[in-house]
């Protein structure tokens, strides 16, 4: 299924929306990806490819919302539950077997799809928005 930016995702800060919104492209992406592995197409190197880039934007993403918490002086306590989310997801992702993906693509890429288009609903909504009406509170 494909995610679509909704009004409700907005952080009230562009960057991070936009990191967000190329979150989700990435994701989509992966989605098209496993149509083709629907149709029999093996994709195993695309679909390492993707995951593998979207680990990695996932890194330089955290960085850059971890550095904001500092810079805003967002309170401890949830800049401790930003900071667990994020390392839970590393948790998750690395618990991703590769290998079973060459053995049965389509379940597997229907897995990791589920996975990742939940957590970063997750993410936005409920975890990063706290964030953004912090800082759409502190700009008032
Ligand atoms: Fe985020």
């Amino acid at each position: 299924m494909i995610i679509k930016w909704r009004d409700d995702y907005s952080c009230y800060d562009p960057i991070i929306d936009a990191q967000h919104s190329k979150m989700i492209d990435m994701i989509n992406e992966m989605n098209e990806i496993a149509k083709l592995v629907e149709d029999g197409v093996d994709s195993y190197d695309r679909i390492v490819e993707i995951f593998n880039g979207l680990k990695d934007y996932a890194v330089y993403h955290f960085g850059h919302e971890e550095k904001m918490f500092e810079e805003h002086g967002y309170d401890s306590f949830n800049t401790k539950i930003q900071i667990l989310e994020h390392k839970s997801f590393f948790h998750k992702v690395s618990a991703i077997n590769l290998y079973e993906l060459d053995e049965s693509q389509q379940e597997a890429v229907n897995g990791i799809l589920d996975f990742l288009s939940k957590w970063l609903d997750h993410h936005i909504l409920h975890i990063d928005k706290k964030f953004g009406e912090f800082l759409r509170d502190k700009n008032e």
